[in-house]
């Protein structure tokens, strides 16, 4: 069945000035109703640069806490690295549709290029196509996945993955100890060496009617860890005491959201984060989210050393490719 991308709806309706009605949110969930205007949240800002190590791991550990989200600043990610990923990933979506089409997903692929992700909520759609492809473990990418066009597609995403890599292992190591673990075992509970990084990139095209479309619906990630680069466009928004504010951007830092997979190898010590994105009026928004996610039959539970008796599990443990299933079918968990 052919499938209808957003990037071309969009193009229809900036010239009627108005949406199809499955683009159309309920009013619970309409941006112009629910956000809070004129108040960014200032999420917490981990400094990577910060010569005291103690203080970071303290930070990221209430952050995972109270928020389930922060950013990171000076993590060593060259800015040039983060511009020519950013660069290829809109040169791939300004392509002519039939060049996009030949890595579209299909039925059987988790990767390519798509629209519709889960189970729509009374038929409505989210205002994005997509591009979902892994890029680590070397050993674990499929290159079918990844444009052709441009031909830096792959050295830009291949220098973006060698450089997060570093970044996720320090990330991992502070968020383990903030747990009162050793270094490596949270690490090891989420997947260990055969981590998967998947990207996605996300691709709002611009909307005639930002205050009555969703980007994407209010969910918290699968994953363990998100690791996110926005373009200059305004989009993310996190829900706290049951009100959506905009996430303020700092240039070149990463967004971190803690996912579920976190959330219960921490037994709720760390929280998933509540997000969803709007769109913009004028302009395209992009984002290039990293998923790390354990390989399907990885088995993730709460961490043996935080059930005790003061806290049990409060968490079942099972296979994520499970979890996945049941998260994209709105089966209970
Ligand atoms: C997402 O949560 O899936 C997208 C986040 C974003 O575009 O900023
Ligand atoms: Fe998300």
């Amino acid at each position: 069945m052919e499938v209808e991308r957003v990037q071309a709806i969009a193009n229809l309706a900036m010239s009627m000035k108005t949406i199809p009605s499955e683009y159309i949110r309920s009013e619970n969930e309409q941006p112009g109703i629910t956000t809070v205007h004129g108040k960014d949240l200032e999420v917490p800002v981990i400094d990577f640069s910060d010569p005291d190590e103690a203080k970071t791991i303290r930070s990221i550990a209430e952050a995972s806490h109270d928020w389930g989200l922060f950013q990171i600043v000076n993590h060593g990610i060259p800015g040039e690295v983060i511009k020519r990923l950013q660069e290829v990933g809109k040169q791939f979506f300004e392509l002519p549709q039939d060049e996009k089409e030949k890595i579209a997903k299909t039925e059987a692929t988790a990767e390519g290029y798509g629209t519709k992700l889960q189970k729509e909520v009374e038929g409505k759609k989210g205002w994005v196509d997509h591009l979902f492809h892994k890029i680590w473990p070397p050993s674990a990418i499929n290159y079918q996945f990844w444009p052709q066009y441009p031909p830096s597609y792959r050295e830009a995403n291949e220098a973006y993955a060698n450089c997060l890599h570093g970044v996720v292992g320090r990330l991992l190591k502070y968020l383990s100890l903030g747990l009162g673990l050793e270094e490596g075992e949270l690490k090891a509970a989420v997947g260990g060496e055969e981590l998967v990084y998947l990207l996605k990139i996300n691709y709002y095209p611009p909307c005639p009617r930002p205050d009555l479309a969703l980007g994407v619906v209010a969910h918290t990630d699968m994953s363990s860890i998100t690791m996110l680069i926005p373009n200059e466009v305004q989009g993310l928004q996190v829900c706290k005491d049951e009100r959506w504010y905009d996430v303020n951007y700092i240039p070149n830092a990463l967004i971190i959201h803690i996912g579920d997979q976190l959330e219960i190898a921490s037994n709720g010590k760390y929280k998933a984060v509540l997000h969803r994105t709007t769109v913009n009026k004028e302009k395209t928004r992009m984002s290039w989210p990293v998923f790390l996610e354990p390989p399907p039959e990885f088995v993730v539970g709460p961490h043996p050393k935080l059930v005790i008796d003061e806290s049990p599990a409060k968490y079942k443990t099972k296979k994520y490719g499970d979890y996945v299933y049941c998260k994209l079918n709105k089966i209970p968990q």
